[in-house]
């Protein structure tokens, strides 16, 4: 995936994200934010928040900010943002993949059906660590690539065709885990069988010495 054909993916998925997809993934976004125990003063960032259905499940107090690529699905958050009264939220358009916040500033950071969109996850991962407080809470919620060989293999065949529709179906999360050096803390599916799961990190910034690692030896 690719941030430019991202956009245009995505204007398009605007359309009518909140009566398909959306509707499939209300329950689990709604259970994920209440794993993220979310207090009066805190700061939250929504990476890739999309149309917004997270928006349904945040308390109404603390902040939250959200970031997208896509014009057409901020458009349509902010018309919930302006609909429901939700003062308390404020988005705007960003690439994930180079946040505009400083080192250290959010409660929470919650990855919603994004790390397979972006075109590299791993870097997601460093600049959640990077913009979240250290302790702080970061929450991914997303299909990883099953550990079944036979599944595994089928998910890294259908890529391609996934690719043209907005996502990989190839990420696996022992690699994100390997690569980015984060340490879970517990994940969990809704359901036994279930394409998606929910991944629960405490930020240890464990992450950033590798970026700074890369950065070195590409200066190098
Ligand atoms: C499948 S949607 C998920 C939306 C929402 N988080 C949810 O769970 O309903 C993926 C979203 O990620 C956004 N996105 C993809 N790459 C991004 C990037 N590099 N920076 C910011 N947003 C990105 C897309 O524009 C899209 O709105």
């Amino acid at each position: 995936m690719q941030e430019s054909s991202t956009k245009k993916i995505y204007d398009i998925h605007s359309v009518f994200y909140d009566a398909t997809f959306g509707r499939l993934v209300k329950r689990r976004i709604e259970r994920a934010i209440k794993h993220m125990n979310i207090s009066d003063t805190d700061l939250v960032l929504d990476l890739g928040i999309g149309t917004g259905v997270s928006l349904n499940f945040y308390p109404q107090r603390g902040k939250i900010i959200g970031v997208d690529l896509s014009a057409g699905m901020l458009r349509e958050c902010r018309k919930k943002i302006r609909e429901r009264g939700l003062d308390h939220a404020e988005v705007f358009q960003a690439n994930a993949l180079q946040l505009p916040f400083a080192d250290d500033t959010f409660d929470h950071v919650f990855i919603s059906h994004v790390i397979t969109v972006v075109s590299d996850p791993y870097m997601l991962v460093r600049e959640a660590q990077r913009v979240c407080k250290p302790g702080a809470r970061i929450v991914i919620v997303n299909h990883f690539q099953s550990t079944n060989r036979f599944i595994g293999m089928v998910e890294k065949w259908l890529c391609p065709l996934c690719t043209k529709l907005g996502w990989r179906s190839d990420l696996a999360l022992q690699d994100l885990i390997r690569r980015t050096g984060v340490e879970i803390d517990y994940r969990y599916k809704l359901e036994s069988i279930d394409l998606w799961e929910t991944v629960v990190i405490t930020n240890t910034k464990s992450a950033l010495p590798t970026l700074e690692t890369e950065r070195h030896t590409i200066a190098a």
